[in-house]
């Protein structure tokens, strides 16, 4: 039978915590493993590679080489550029090099997380390592901001996959993000919004209407700002969300989100 090549992936490590990766690796429909082994040829990835050091970073060159024009570049993390970009370092170089290196030869580029796609934690105020999205360093080419932090595994797998099953990126809403995962507000899938419209609201964390599950947007949910699948897909295989958990959405997925008082102070 013929067989029809994998889309080869190159997925790159910027200014971030990993948590991308992490999330990643738990899909499980379909399985992380399923996507890497047989969807997908993930010729780079510094942090799932078995090699490492410069026999990896060799590859990376020759498969920027070889498949120039024909590879997606998926990026997690946002790219410093205070002093030249020096606050991230990847192979001894700093990441917007790295970064810009590898945007040449992309058929199309997926931000995965809020580093991403927007500049993440580290480019909260006063933003000292100048941190700022893929996007805002590389231009020309079909970008997919796959928000969260992290976002959902099977959001990650899923934009992947429909890459590589339909050779084209799937239809995105007006800030680049895929609109099948990102159509709806986290307020319009909650469970707990018929206490949103009956006016029953959690006023303190331990008081009797939280553990009587009323709705959290007085302690802060940010779920009617909020775009994502979490209401319907759930966290790990469905388990569980945020706002199911007993505490507000803090709108990961939006730009800017770290800078909106969605973390608590010592005061
Ligand atoms: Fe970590 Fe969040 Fe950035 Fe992903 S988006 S790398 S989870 S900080
Ligand atoms: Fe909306 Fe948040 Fe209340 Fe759910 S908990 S109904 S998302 S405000
Ligand atoms: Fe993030 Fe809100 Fe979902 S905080 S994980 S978008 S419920």
């Amino acid at each position: 039978a013929e067989t029809k090549e994998l889309p080869t992936v190159i997925w790159l490590h910027g200014h971030e915590c990993t948590g991308c990766d992490e999330s990643f690796i738990r899909s499980s429909s379909p399985f992380a493993s399923d996507v890497i082994l047989n969807m997908i040829a993930l010729e780079y990835d510094d942090t799932l590679a078995a090699a490492a050091g410069a026999p990896l970073e060799e590859h990376l060159h020759n498969i920027i080489q070889n498949k120039s024009g024909k590879y997606i570049l998926a990026v997690e993390g946002g790219v410093p550029l205070e002093e030249n970009g020096i606050y991230c370092t990847v192979g001894g170089r700093p990441f917007v090099e790295v970064l810009k290196e590898c945007a040449k030869g992309a058929v199309a580029i997926i931000e995965y997380g809020s580093c991403a796609a927007w500049g993440g934690i580290q480019a909260a105020k006063p933003n000292p390592t100048n941190t700022v999205s893929v996007s805002s360093i590389v231009s020309g080419k079909p970008i997919i901001k796959v928000s969260g932090c992290p976002p959902i595994p099977e959001v990650m797998t899923g934009v992947i996959m429909h890459y590589a099953l339909f050779g084209q990126i799937p239809p995105l809403d007006n800030q680049g993000r895929p609109k099948q995962f990102y159509g709806n507000r986290i307020h319009d899938t909650c469970y707990r919004r018929p206490f949103f419209d009956s006016g029953l609201f959690v006023e303190e964390f331990d008081d009797a209407g939280s553990k009587a599950g009323w709705c959290l947007y007085k302690v802060g949910c940010r779920g009617p700002q909020t775009y994502n699948s979490c209401g319907n897909l759930r966290w790990w295989n469905g388990l569980s969300y945020p706002i199911q958990s007993g505490h507000g959405c803090i709108g990961c997925s939006e730009k800017g989100f770290w800078d909106n008082d969605v973390f608590y102070k010592r005061i």
